[in-house]
């Protein structure tokens, strides 16, 4: 008798382990933080393209290689304008520093040469695709969309990587360190648009 009272307690806690599983939900305040820093990136993406069309023109042949990261970029921006109204997440405060900062990254890059622009490409993609990777693993089952959402993202900044690797970015004058002190700069971006 008491083994079978023991057999149903098992049994009962597994099915709550289950319930508590099924109905997992994403903690509001990191689901706040992944859309906040997402729209601020993005925002500073479609700035660093900008930058860089600024200097390369439009209808230059890298321009519209640029162009064609831009216009991923510009849908990128678009989703996160939209989900940051529908999910009521607060936006950075830091959007006019990552305005600046981010058309300076382009355009900076783009006036050392092309090379660079796709270095530029190469380091802030890198970041931002391993970003959107470990994010997707944050995300319950209650934000499958999202989730969705961001892996078709991450696919797009994985192309623009490669973009950048296949226009010669490893060739551009000072690549290692270039990349490096760029990769550092949008984890520190990364680290101070989720609280800010
Ligand atoms: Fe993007
Ligand atoms: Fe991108």
């Amino acid at each position: 008798m008491a083994l079978k009272k023991k057999t149903i307690k098992k049994k009962s806690v597994k099915k709550k382990k289950a319930i508590k599983q099924s109905a997992a939900s994403t903690d509001k305040s990191i689901l706040d933080q992944i859309i906040r820093v997402d729209h601020a990136g993005e925002y500073g993406a479609t700035r660093i393209y900008d930058g860089q069309i600024a200097i390369f023109g439009k209808n230059s042949k890298i321009g519209k290689t640029i162009q064609h990261m831009a216009d991923q970029e510009q849908e990128h921006i678009e989703k996160f304008n939209e989900l940051i109204i529908e999910k009521r997440v607060r936006p950075t405060a830091l959007l006019p520093l990552w305005n600046m900062t981010g058309f300076a990254l382009g355009a900076g890059t783009a006036l050392m040469g092309e090379k660079a622009a796709m270095a530029c490409t190469v380091a802030v993609e890198k970041v931002i695709g391993e970003h959107y990777r470990e994010q997707q693993e944050l995300l319950e089952d209650d934000e499958k969309e999202l989730r969705k959402t961001i892996a078709k993202f991450e696919k797009d900044e994985l192309e623009h990587h490669n973009i950048g690797l296949e226009h010669g970015a490893e060739k551009a004058l000072g690549y290692k360190v270039m990349t490096k002190v760029i990769e550092i700069g949008c984890k520190t971006a990364i680290a101070i648009s989720k609280k800010i």
